[in-house]
Parts: structure tokens; sequence; C-alpha cells
């Protein structure tokens, strides 16, 4: 899988793509994960990547040219037309990104072309040339950079042999009922007087399913009741 990010701020990548699981999977190559500068495809003297709005209003816009160009210079045409790869527009505006998002990206896209927008938005004629429109969640944020960023660890992650598999179809979202994971416990038996639950420790697989699925419904109805209807 390969990510591309199109961004103003590019050294913004540089130290949480090398740690941890995304950058061990980077580094051997499960991922590649490369970030350009939109301030590079200008083609004005002063490098000018965003302007006020017509018709007013606070704040400034991302202008379409280098913006276009810079989505030019790395699509491939081919596998965007049979849907091998996908430009992406990160923005407020766009539909919920999900574990379902993610997990069909990683199993039927090669790459991922990400465009981290600033400022108050795009001009709207850069929606001409992406694919899909994604946002992370119903809060703002200062750019798509940090939406990045989580959609490249999201997918990433389900990418064949990023990580475990089983680890990846036992959790929340991808078990098909959506229900919140059960807790969990590990070493020491006592801490500061509070006991894992006996069930875990009796060695009955049965008890321990059982229970464990009882706490997801109890965890979901308490925290998430939307999620029940679904
Ligand atoms: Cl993708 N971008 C920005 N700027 N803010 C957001 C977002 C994206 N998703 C949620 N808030």
């Amino acid at each position: 899988m390969r990510f591309t990010v199109l961004t103003l701020f590019p050294d913004f990548f540089d130290s949480p793509l090398k740690q941890s699981i995304i950058g061990r999977a980077a580094s051997e190559g499960l991922i590649e994960i490369e970030t350009l500068n939109i301030r590079d495809f200008t083609t004005d003297k002063h490098n000018t990547v965003d302007n006020s709005p017509y018709g007013g209003g606070p704040g400034m816009v991302m202008k379409p040219e280098p913006v276009v160009a810079a989505i030019e210079a790395v699509e491939d045409k081919a596998a965007r037309e049979d849907g091998r790869e996908k430009v992406i527009l990160l923005t407020p505006q766009g539909a919920p990104f999900d574990q379902k998002t993610a997990r069909s990206f990683s199993t039927e896209l090669e790459s991922v072309i990400l465009v981290c927008g600033r400022y108050e938005g795009f001009d709207e004629r850069i929606r001409d040339y992406v694919d899909i429109e994604l946002s992370i969640g119903d809060y703002v944020l200062t750019g798509g950079e940090y939406a990045a960023l989580i959609i490249i660890d999201a997918v990433g992650r389900l990418v064949t042999g990023v990580i475990k598999e089983e680890s990846t179809e036992e959790e929340s979202f991808s078990q098909g009922d959506g229900l919140l994971e059960y807790p969990q416990y590990t070493r020491p038996e006592l801490f500061r007087g509070e006991k894992v639950p006996d069930v875990l420790l009796s060695g009955h697989h049965k008890e321990i399913e059982k229970w464990r699925a009882g706490q997801r419904l109890k965890r979901t109805t308490a925290r998430r009741p939307e999620l029940l209807k679904k």
C-alpha cells in the first residue's frame, strides 16, 4: 500500500510515521509513504498557495492551481481509472471516515493520495479533481495533516503483514457487530485492592467468552447506545 501526502507542511509527518508499528511497516516496505509540498507546485514568483475568498469572509482559501498540479504530478491515471488508486480530499465537510472505510481501502486499493488543506478551505473547483472527500470527525482541525496521519495509521495497520491478523479481526467495529471491546486485564492479579475478575482466571473458555460478550453489550449500552441501533 502506497500513501502519498500532499501538504504545505511535509515536516509535520517526519516523526510520527517513523514510530512503532507504522514506522516498522514502512521500513520493511509493507507500506510506502511519500510527502510532497504543495508549494513546490506553484509557478508564480511568490509561491502563492492561498488567497482571500471571493465575496468576502474571514481567512484564506487554498488556490486551485498548485493543488491540482500536485495531484496531476503524482496520480497514476490508469490506476485511478480502474479504482486501484483514490485521491482523497481531507475536510470537515467530507464523509465520515470509519473502520469500514479503512478496511475497504486496505483490501481494495494499491495507492491513496491524501490532500491536506489549511486555512478556511479549498477553492471549490479543486473538488472536480478528487475521488472522495473525507472527515475524521465532527470537530474542526487547523489542517488536514492530522486526518492524514490517522487515515495512514488506521489503513496501514490493516495491510497484510503489518500486525497479526487475529488482532484486527477481533476488535471493536470490525467484528461486524460494531460493539465496543470487552475489558482487558494483565498481571498483577491484584492491583491496589482491585482484583482481576475470577472468570478470567478460571480457565473456562466458554465462560470467558460469555462474560466478554456480556461486557461488550453492557459497555456499548452505557457508552455508545447509538451503535446498538446499527
Ligand atoms: Cl479531514 N480536516 C480538517 N481541517 N478538520 C477536520 C477534518 C479534516 N476532519 C475533522 N475535522
